[in-house]
């Protein structure tokens, strides 16, 4: 057994984005297969993990965010919590800055955190896997959020396979005022699909071919999300969004994950910057924000 601390624990965990989201048949169970590129950029949410009497959830920030054991934070404690025999008796504050329901995983992102926050402060002596497993039953997208980098990602997306790739990319995100529901958006494909035939992605290896060459311009052109025909459908001024980060001088732009977020890919750091302050103009998002992925998953910053 890892030595238990005294607490408070520190956990600082980034959002995702998906470079590549090819969306399979939806299965007996509800879920669609995939094959996904995430790709973990460096807008943190910050949890601060503290000994209680009784398991809470606090967030501040958004409002509109589940507290309590509806969060999936506190779900994650709980579930930690049976595995090792004991009572999630934490109190768990989480200070939000992934947008809530913007296809950024931040609700995973918590789970994650809190799975690292809970283990680093019993003191559990969990092999990686097993956090792992407890994280794939959390969510589709809690795995990834532990491991962060960029991954590919199959099943549900929460088989995860490291894809090496050390250049820096440049984001630029353009937050939306709308949000969208993860399960909502699959709906939707569904029904595009009974209708018709919404454009799928290409094979997932001309991505990872892109991202060893370590050229934006190459991921850029690599960029695909079968969910995006349906988060435009659900919010059709998200058009708007991408063709204005485009016009602005981005390489690419894409619907991060189930949306609404939107992910614009820069040439360098200049060229983000450029691109945020004319899109911050444009009238087509809510705020925008600039991002440089790859960062490492969930990560204990500090204990007391
Ligand atoms: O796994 P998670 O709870 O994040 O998924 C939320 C919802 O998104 C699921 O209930 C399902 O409707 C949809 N989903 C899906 N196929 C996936 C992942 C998620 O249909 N691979």
């Amino acid at each position: 057994m890892a030595r238990e601390v005294r607490g408070p624990v520190r956990v600082r965990v980034p959002a995702k984005i998906n470079l590549h989201l090819a969306v399979g048949a939806r299965q007996p169970n509800g879920y669609h297969d995939l094959v996904t590129v995430f790709h973990a950029v460096d807008v943190y949410d910050e949890l601060v993990i503290s000994r209680a009497q009784r398991l809470s959830v606090r967030t501040s920030g958004p409002h509109d965010v589940p507290t309590g054991t509806k969060n999936l934070a506190g779900a994650a404690a709980r579930a930690l919590a049976l595995r090792l025999g004991m009572k999630a008796s934490v109190a768990i504050e989480i200070a939000k800055q992934i947008p809530v329901a913007g296809g950024m995983a931040g609700g995973s992102a918590d789970a994650a955190a809190a799975l690292v926050g809970c283990a680093a402060l019993w003191g559990a002596d969990l092999p990686r896997d097993a956090l792992g497993e407890i994280a794939a039953a959390l969510g589709s997208d809690v795995p990834f959020a532990l491991s962060g980098g960029t991954a590919v990602g199959t099943g549900r997306g929460e088989r995860l396979s490291p894809v090496l790739s050390r250049t820096p990319l440049h984001w630029v995100l353009a937050l939306s005022d709308g949000q969208l529901s993860t399960p909502a958006v699959y709906a939707e494909l569904d029904r595009l699909r009974q209708i018709g035939s919404p454009p799928r992605t290409g094979a997932v290896q001309a991505m990872l071919t892109a991202l060893a060459t370590g050229d934006p311009a190459m991921v850029a052109a690599e960029m695909s999300n079968d969910l995006q025909p349906a988060a435009f459908s659900l919010l059709p001024e998200l058009r708007r969004t991408v063709r204005a980060g485009l016009d602005a001088g981005a390489l690419g732009g894409i619907v991060s994950g189930s949306g609404p977020t939107v992910a614009l890919l820069a040439a360098d750091p200049a060229s983000a910057a450029g691109i945020a302050a004319e899109l911050a103009g444009s009238g087509t998002c809510r705020s925008v924000r600039i991002a440089t992925g790859p960062v490492p998953g969930a990560r204990v910053v500090g204990t007391g």
